[in-house]
Order: C-alpha cells, then structure tokens, then sequence
C-alpha cells in the first residue's frame, strides 16, 4: 500500500454503492475498471442538470427568459470548457458535438486537403476514431512504435522531413486508450509546425487525467485542435468537443448544414454564420454541456495534479501487484516506478484464460467491469502482440467469415478518479484466481462475437432497472 492513505473520492460519484447481482447469488458493489470506456456521472453533474431543467429551454433563438437563461448556460458552458484546456476566445472556438468521433470526422470534412498532394501523419497507436476518417478524406501515413507501443519519434522526425511540404496536419492520440502511454504533445506539435503542418490532438483520455494547455498560436509548441468526451469525464450526457484555431472554421461550408448555422438565407444564396453557430447545425444538446462544465469544475475543484497523482498511486499498486501473478503478463510499461508518466489503463494478458473468456468470469463472479478484445485500436493489439502480417490476414479473414471466437485482444483495468486500493485488490485476487484455473462456472463462447456467457444463469436486468 501507498505510504500516504488515497483521498476517497467515492463520495463524489453516483451508483457506486449500487449492489449488483453476481453469479454465486451474492450481490455486491460493483468494481467498475472500465473507465477508458465510459466513466460513472458525478452527483455535481446531476445537481447542475436538475437545476438547470428547471428553467430548460431553446437556445439562441428564443426571447423569453427560460431561453435567455438556456443561452446564458450554454454559452457560459463554452467558456468553462474552454478555459479548462487553455484555449482563448480570440484565437479559438468551441464546437459541441457528441463526442470525440463525431470532432475528428467533422474537422477531417472541414480542413481544406487536396488528397492529390497532403498527407495527414498519424501513428499506429490511434483509436479507430482518429484514423479512419483522414483515411476518407486524404492520403494517411501511420507512424511506426517502439516494440513496447510507444510512438517511435525518430520516424515521425524522417516522415516530417521527408513529405516536409506535403503534411497538412499530424494527429496524434494525447494518450492512448490500450497502454495510457502519454505522448509529448508539446513538443512533438513543434515539430509538426516547423514544416507548416497542423496539429490536433485526440484528448479522450488525456483531458479526463491532465491538465491540457492548448497554448496561443504564436507559440510553436501550441495545439491547433483538440477533441474530447463528456462521457469518459464522468458527464454521460451525449456532449463532445472539438477546439481549435478559428480561423479555420471561418472559410469554407460548414460540414452539415441547415438550422443554427446561417445568418441569412435567400432562395438561391446563403451566408453562414460565424463559428461556433456555423459548425453546430440543428438543435444543440444543452443539458449535456452544462453537464460537462459541471465535470469541469468538479474536475478543477479537485485538482487536475491531484487527479493525476490519485490515479498514478492507484497505477503503481496494481502493476507491484499484477507482477506477482504468475501467468499473467502486463504489455507497454509494466515498471510501477513510470506510474506518474502514464496513465491508469493497463493492458493484461492471461497465459491459460482468453481475454474473452478472463472478462466473463471478471465480471459474472467478481463484479468487477473491464474491457476486452482490441479497445476500437486493432492496429495496436496486432503490434504488441507481434503479430505478423499473415497472422493479421489470417484474424481478418476469419473475422470476415462471422468468427471471432479467436480474435486476438487483452483485458483492460483503466482507473477513473473514484476508483481505491481496495478495487485494486479486488482486481488482483481475482486475476490470481482466473489464472490458477480457479472459477466455478462453466462458460459457453458465441462464435460470432467472441463473448463468453455462463451457462444458466442470466442476471435479471429489469429486476434493476426498466423503462
Ligand atoms: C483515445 C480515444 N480516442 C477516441 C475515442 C472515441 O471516443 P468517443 O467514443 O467518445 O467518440 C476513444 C474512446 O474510447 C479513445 O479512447
């Protein structure tokens, strides 16, 4: 255990006492390990939309008070967000959406590229979200990793210098959401400047764990875009964010069209809007911004050092911990003592149990929810499980015919702000236990999916909760 006792943040947060059921006929606390994913809400967050359905109402176009008032939270909203990465209003914007796949697909539509001449660099170290769409609008080199699955900087330093005046942006995860490898953002956003190039950064998991500075444009190291989620900060109610540099949104059509989003309209002409309005088509999802700066300022009340020191306290226990199992083996950085320059997402591999089948039994005889199988980052897992090219073509082609039964992937423990030493040793024992061979129940794999379920029992959802 830590010399110094961890700050229990439990208080904070709504369910966690909840009892859930578990396949022995017990019910217990849940131990939620899967906040990479999605994070449980903070009760700041429900108190702020409770107050704020009282007077809920339109945004921006209507006059009366409860409207004013919505448009007074919406936009105070904006500013909270804003300030929470250190953007400034007079060289960026804030634009809602529903999360981060939605921002990187909308800037992917909204940056200028000719796919003839521009190359967006990214890494093979992406969420799919941060990679698929620049692969639909423009030629996409992926940064090779260290074997370890750290972005390999010396390649990015040849690839920069190699397609110098043809890189439009490079776009890089702040963290990643299978190793919590931190990438230096700062520093490598230099570099993407020094030959011209954008920079956006994909904080779904960096801005819920570390303080972001977006930095003003005329300093090199700055960001140009960041995108984040509402959701894995502890505010799961449908908002995301992209910021970034103004200027960019102030030229060109928006990327969807029609209410919000235009200042005048004629029968065969249109003047959009000045950015955020001209990006946010249709109706915004208010209450879920005034719930993300209800996280924020939680988050900031906090502290986001204190955030990050709880998490990395939580990190080193586990991996001491997790090293002393036998057959189990930890990917990226296994080393307790790095806990402070990562983030609280471990990667695990079981030598006798899949990971399918090692995160049924986690959670029908443990309560404890984490994730398994390749985290939306196929081109990683196939990299730190060093699978060759054949063997990838062969996982594919099996995919393809409706089999996943084999896919390759790991288990994920990922730590959110609430989670104790105590969940740790309950992730532990457990893990121990699964991979002596010691379970009870008998499992039963669906070839499609992968998953396992246990044979005759099925928890009774609606005992819990039904619409
Ligand atoms: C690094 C990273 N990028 C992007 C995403 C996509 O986030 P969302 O599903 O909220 O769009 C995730 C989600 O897990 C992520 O971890």
């Amino acid at each position: 255990m830590p010399n110094q006792p961890l700050t229990d943040y439990r208080p904070l947060f709504i369910g966690l006492d909840a009892l859930i059921p578990i396949m022995d006929g017990n019910c217990r606390c849940y131990t939620n390990l899967d906040n990479a994913a999605s994070t449980p809400p903070l009760k700041a967050v429900q108190q702020a939309v409770d107050d704020f359905l009282v007077y809920y109402s339109s945004v921006h176009r209507g006059t009366g008070f409860k409207s004013q008032l919505s448009t007074h939270a919406y936009e105070q909203a904006r500013q909270i967000v804003m300030r929470f990465v250190g953007a400034n209003s007079t060289d960026h914007t804030c634009i809602f959406g529903k999360n981060t796949t939605e921002a990187i697909n909308k800037l992917a539509r909204r940056l200028p590229f000719d796919p003839k001449r521009n190359i967006v660099l990214t890494s093979g170290m992406e969420h799919h979200s941060n990679d698929l769409p620049w692969r639909a609008v423009t030629q996409v080199i992926h940064i090779g990793l260290t074997p370890d699955g750290q972005l390999d900087e010396a390649e990015l330093d040849t690839q920069l210098s190699r397609y110098a005046d043809k890189v439009a942006l490079v776009a890089l995860t702040g963290a990643s959401n299978v190793t919590g490898f931190i990438n230096p953002i700062h520093r490598l956003a230099e570099k993407a400047h020094a030959v011209g190039a954008l920079f956006l950064v994909d904080c779904a998991q960096l801005a819920p764990h570390r303080k972001i500075e977006m930095l003003r444009l005329d300093q090199p190291e700055h960001l140009d875009f960041i995108t984040l989620s509402a959701h894995k900060m502890y505010a799961p109610f449908g908002t995301g964010a992209l910021i970034g540099r103004k200027d960019i949104f102030e030229h060109g059509d928006p990327d969807m069209s029609g209410g919000g989003t235009v200042e005048i309209v004629t029968l065969d002409s249109v003047v959009w809007s000045a950015p955020p309005e001209r990006e946010e088509a249709g109706s915004p999802n208010t209450v879920g911004a005034v719930a993300l700066a209800a996280a924020i300022r939680q988050l900031e009340s906090v502290g986001m050092p204190e955030v990050a020191h709880h998490e990395a306290a939580l990190t080193r226990y586990a991996l001491e911990g997790l090293s002393r199992i036998q057959g189990l083996k930890v990917f990226g950085d296994h080393d307790p003592s790095n806990a402070d320059g990562r983030l609280g997402v471990i990667p695990i591999q079981l030598e006798h149990v899949t990971h399918f089948l090692a995160a049924a039994i986690l959670g029908y005889e443990f309560g404890i929810g984490v994730r398994s199988g390749c985290f939306c980052a196929h081109p990683y897992i196939l990299h730190l499980l060093g699978l060759s090219k054949e063997e990838s073509a062969e996982v594919r082609r099996r995919m393809e015919a409706g089999d996943k039964s084999e896919m390759p992937g790991l288990i994920r423990a990922s730590f959110g702000l609430y989670n104790t030493l105590e969940d740790v040793d309950t992730l532990l024992e457990a893990l121990s236990r699964i991979s002596k061979g010691d379970y009870k129940g008998d499992y039963i794999q669906n070839r499609a999916t992968g998953e396992y379920s246990a044979v005759g029992w099925q928890p009774d959802f609606a005992a819990y909760f039904n619409l």
